[in-house]
């Protein structure tokens, strides 16, 4: 006799894969219990104790212990497999890894390249501790330190088909984010939701999957603690989110292969995702500063003159971009011999002046231009790259230049057949970049051009309800197409991260640099290759404040090197939206502004000349942070820390932190906070604990001497300050200007900050050596108060000098600082020393 009786938001759904009559339920041993107003609850549910898989006794394996589980009797799913395998490895103090699989082969993910093993801590002092429930099957994962439940699994049934993977747990918060790409609040919404992870093609709007795929949450811990989930697993998700709280994981492939991250805190389990996945790369440093594009620089010419315009009108870029325009008949590796003939020509003109060029790479490669005319189609053929249909021809779909061939970048062969392409039009066109977009993969036709064969990958027996277009193959290939590693249906969602490897490899190789790529579909570890753009956001202003929670997710999934289409992309975008994105968009960690081709244009120089005057300043802001911003971005890459950080991974045991996703960090200590709403002239933001300086209250004088600010001590606001000051005009220009330190006293009169510097642009400078940093600690000693300098720069830099400016705080007085002292009363700025780089130093003052 079962039992029913639990409280319906306990109840976790006994009929996901369909919907079910109430004898059906019962037939599956589940209750029936229709609920009078029950948006989203489950009437068919599973009772307490329902039979599942028995756990054996464990034993010991390289790596950990294992056991089996078994189970006498079929479930209701098709091929049930009826023997797994469990796999319990402490890979680190911080991080538990479990795995579900079965004995004979099935396909597992391979994350490209390997990941270099960070295994720093030892496993003695582990943060966790497990214990498991034999009969049915579950385990549950606690805190050591609280014994708070960080996983339950006994709460429901674990599901094991060949395509239906499930796995429920109880949450120990509601306080979840994660789970991209989507468009939604930095916090998700438990009450009865479910999202889908399956990349697509698709314009950023609610409850649709998105582009990239990312199975990680992150959850914030009553008391300032947080732990993180991460399921490494290829396939088509689903997560159903319920508000006791709890959620439900389905895959329909693959292997549950789970990771559990403690943290404690939640950069800790940041950085405990990035070690199983990757760490980031070091972007260049030009890649940091303004980037323009369009969809309709029809010419050269075209092209030219908005370079040339951006530079009259006095507006810091570094990077022009070209859309498909470039192309001739839009098909990739070409360029147009009419409207584009002279693109190497322009290439070098913009590199002459400091600037760089970077243009879109689409992965469909034209399969209908006569034999012996389009050479990466005919070589493509010969080199047996591309990916095939079920019947071993190759899949042919549709995108822009009309019929196409898709590469399968999991076959080494493609890899380096990419980058012969990519060599062979580089030594035309010498980009400094490329943009891979389209590389869900998308397809305009689905499946293919002759449709799919009728299988159980195409029509599998459950399909995640929230994929857009109701089937897999909508919108990208068919599922039953072939790859090498395995079929479409399994490696769909790390197409986009396949492809940026190969591209970062092969820019590596030609340009012998740091390589830039921007990627629009991802899956954890595309970090370590590429940025990450948001896709086709609309120009509307619901738009512009979404983007800074998905800005975020994707700080959480190791991809720090990312930004919003800025102005928006889809529809005309006006002047106020487009002033207050831009001072928003000076806050992405990539900065690009980026338009469709029917739409009013949007470059900064289109607007009237107080918007101009507002645009110009706030790049001119960004221009003088990127110091600042590189040094994060050299945190990320060597130690997994985020650059645009939300409130709550910094400040954790602050309630209020908890939820924002209108402001955010750079690092610890710039927050952010833009104004997100039309009409506004006012804005209310939110201060977390500690000492604030607004760079508002700064005087004009003082902000135009602003040229490199390399570090914000304690804590500095920015609420986007019209300001005015002749620019560098790019990073090459800025780099020659001298540093300018502005210390921000804490209430106790200490600071600190960093500076990474290095060349900018030579592969490897961490690893290698090449670089300097340099650590500034600001202190009282005695009645003085002390800033010095640890660590110093090599003699590249010889010629670098130092301005230096001090936020006080209200409660102290200066009263002399021996050289100068500003007239604002809470800014001392020492104007007239220019401290050589490469010598140790201090500064002294008396107050
Ligand atoms: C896709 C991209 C967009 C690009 C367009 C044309 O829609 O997301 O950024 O401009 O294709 O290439």
């Amino acid at each position: 006799d079962i039992k029913c009786t639990m409280a319906p938001e306990s109840r976790f759904d006994c009929a996901r894969d369909r919907l079910l009559s109430q004898g059906e339920c019962e037939q599956r041993g589940c209750c029936y219990v229709p609920l009078p107003k029950s948006a989203g609850l489950p009437w068919c549910f599973y009772p307490s104790l329902y039979p599942g898989y028995k756990m054996g006794p464990f034993s010991p394996t390289t790596r950990g212990r294992a056991a089996n589980l078994t189970r006498a009797t079929p479930s209701y799913l098709p091929r049930d497999i009826s023997t797994l395998h469990l796999e319990i490895i402490e890979e680190t103090a911080g991080c538990l890894h479990l795995t579900v699989s079965i004995q004979d082969y099935r396909y597992e993910v391979k994350l490209p390249a390997g990941v270099p093993q960070n295994k720093a801590d030892p496993t003695q002092d582990v943060l966790y501790t497990t214990e498991y429930q034999s009969d049915p099957f579950g385990f549950i994962v606690r805190r050591k330190s609280n014994g708070r439940v960080i996983m339950n699994t006994t709460v429901a049934p674990l599901l094991f088909a060949d395509q239906y993977l499930q796995l429920s747990t109880s949450l120990a918060s509601s306080l979840v984010s994660g789970l991209g790409e989507h468009y939604t609040s930095l916090l998700l919404d438990l009450n009865w939701t479910s999202v889908t992870l399956w990349n697509r093609d698709m314009a950023p709007h609610a409850d649709a999957n998105l582009y990239g795929s990312h199975p990680f949450y992150i959850v914030q811990e009553e008391d300032g603690l947080a732990h993180g989930v991460f399921l490494l697993n290829s396939n088509a998700i689903e997560v159903m989110l319920q508000p006791t709280p709890a959620l439900t994981l389905v895959a329909i492939g693959g292997i549950l292969d789970l990771y559990v991250f403690l943290g404690p805190d939640p950069e800790s389990v940041i950085r405990q995702y990035l070690q199983v996945i990757g760490y980031p790369m070091m972007p260049p440093y030009w890649s940091l500063g303004f980037h323009l594009c369009r969809w309709g620089y029809t010419t050269t010419n075209t092209t030219r003159h908005v370079a040339q315009r951006m530079h009259n009108s006095k507006f810091p870029m570094d990077v022009q971009w070209n859309d498909l325009d470039y192309a001739a008949k839009r098909r990739v590796f070409t360029f147009d011999p009419w409207r584009f003939g002279d693109l190497p020509e322009m290439v070098e003109e913009f590199h002459e002046r400091g600037m760089k060029y970077i243009l879109i790479l689409d992965p469909g490669i034209s399969s209908t231009s006569p034999p012996g005319t389009y050479p990466p189609f005919d070589d493509g053929l010969k080199r047996d790259v591309f990916i095939k249909n079920a019947t071993g021809h190759i899949l042919i779909g549709e995108v822009w230049p009309g019929s196409t061939a898709f590469p399968d970048f999991t076959n080494p062969e493609t890899r380096h057949w990419w980058e012969d392409c990519i060599t062979d039009f580089h030594s035309k066109v010498p980009v400094d970049g490329l943009w891979i977009d389209m590389n869900e993969p998308a397809s305009f036709v689905q499946g293919s051009v002759e449709g799919c064969p009728d299988s159980d990958l195409e029509n599998p027996p459950y399909t995640p309800t929230g994929v857009v277009g109701g089937q897999l193959n909508s919108g990208t290939l068919c599922m039953s197409a072939q790859q090498k590693l395995s079929t479409h249906y399994n490696l769909h969602n790390m197409y986009g991260l396949t492809e940026a490897y190969a591209t970062h490899s092969a820019l590596r190789k030609v340009r012998g640099k740091r390589p830039f790529v921007l990627s629009r579909s991802s899956y954890p570890g595309i970090g370590r290759f590429s940025g990450v753009w948001t896709g086709d956001v609309r120009s509307d202003w619901e738009q512009l404040r979404y983007s800074i929670p998905a800005v975020l997710q994707f700080s959480l999934f190791g991809v720090p090197l990312v930004g919003a289409d800025i102005c928006g992309f889809g529809g005309n975008t006006t002047e106020e939206l487009c002033v207050r994105w831009m001072q928003l968009g000076a806050f992405y960690p990539f900065m690009r502004n980026h338009n469709d081709k029917p739409n009013a244009p949007q470059e900064p120089y289109v607007f009237g000349q107080k918007a101009q005057a507002a645009m110009r300043s706030v790049l001119n802001l960004r221009y003088s942070l990127l110091p600042f911003l590189y040094t994060l971005f050299h945190h990320v890459h060597a130690t997994a820390d985020t650059v645009a950080r939300p409130l709550f991974v910094e400040f954790p045991t602050d309630p209020n932190s908890q939820t924002i996703d209108r402001q955010f960090l750079w690092g610890s200590s710039l927050l952010i906070s833009p104004v997100l709403e039309q009409g506004a002239v006012e804005l209310a933001a939110y201060l977390p604990p500690g000492t604030w300086y607004s760079l508002h209250n700064v005087s004009r004088t003082d902000v135009l001497k602003l040229k490199h600010l390399i570090s914000s001590f304690s804590r500095v606001f920015f609420d986007l300050p019209f300001l005015v000051k002749e620019p560098a005009l790019t990073t090459i220009a800025s780099r020659r200007n001298p540093f300018f330190l502005t210390v921000a006293l804490s209430a106790g009169g200490w600071a600190r900050g960093d500076l990474f510097w290095d060349d900018g642009d030579s592969l490897d400078t961490f690893e290698m050596g090449n670089y300097c940093y340099v650590i500034f600690i600001a202190g009282q000693v005695g009645k003085r108060q002390v800033i010095f300098a640890l660590g110093k720069l090599t003699r590249l830099y010889n010629d670098d000098i130092l301005q230096i400016s001090v936020f006080v705080p209200k409660n102290q007085t200066v009263l002399s600082a021996g050289l100068c002292v500003c007239p604002l009363p809470q800014v001392l700025t020492v104007t007239s020393l220019a401290l050589p780089m490469t010598k140790v130093f201090t500064v002294q003052w008396a107050l």
